[in-house]
């Protein structure tokens, strides 16, 4: 009888378990994810190596509007990068002005993502202002944190 009765509330469980709408179980292991670690470089190597390249090819692609979808497809990855790049230096704040700096890095990742969204509908006058835009604001980091210089031209 009462092995009766546990496998009766334990078939009401696992049933009740499987009703749509109930809650998943929590992946195993979910709570012990990584955080994201940034590769030790100084800000110089980081600039060079991560936005330089982007910002160069970039701007060769976005000189005129593009032709193909070779065109598109270039400018679409190259704003991914540097927006997802303004993610990154949200974990390379100074110590001293670190609200300015997220400010900027903020601004510019979400400048990135509006580029990125006008070459997907192959907007060209969208993203060229978005390019402007995203520029504006890498110059503006640059102009408080790099002592003003490179300041970059679209
Ligand atoms: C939150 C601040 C910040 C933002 C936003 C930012 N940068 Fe920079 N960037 C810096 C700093 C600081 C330096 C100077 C690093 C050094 O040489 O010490 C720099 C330097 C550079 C350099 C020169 C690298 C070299 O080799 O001398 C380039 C190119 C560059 N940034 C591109 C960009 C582009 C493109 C964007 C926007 C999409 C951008 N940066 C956005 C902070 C920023």
């Amino acid at each position: 009888m009462r092995l009766f009765t546990f496998l009766a509330s334990a078939t009401l469980v696992v049933g009740l378990g499987s009703l749509p709408g109930a809650a998943p179980a929590p992946a195993r292991g979910a709570d012990k994810a990584p955080a994201p670690v940034p590769v030790p470089t100084s800000m110089h190597d980081f600039m060079e190596g991560v936005f330089q390249g982007p910002y160069r090819r970039l701007k060769v692609v976005m000189a005129a509007e593009p032709k193909d979808n070779a065109g598109w497809k270039a400018i679409r990855g190259e704003a991914l990068i540097l927006a997802e790049g303004g993610n990154l230096l949200l974990f390379r704040k100074p110590e001293k002005d670190a609200d300015e700096w997220t400010k900027y890095s903020v601004a510019s990742r979400d400048a990135g993502a509006d580029l990125f969204k006008a070459a997907k509908a192959k907007d060209f006058p969208a993203a060229k202002k978005s390019y402007e835009a995203m520029l504006g604001q890498c110059n503006a980091c640059h102009k408080k944190f790099d002592n003003g210089k490179n300041q970059l031209v679209p």
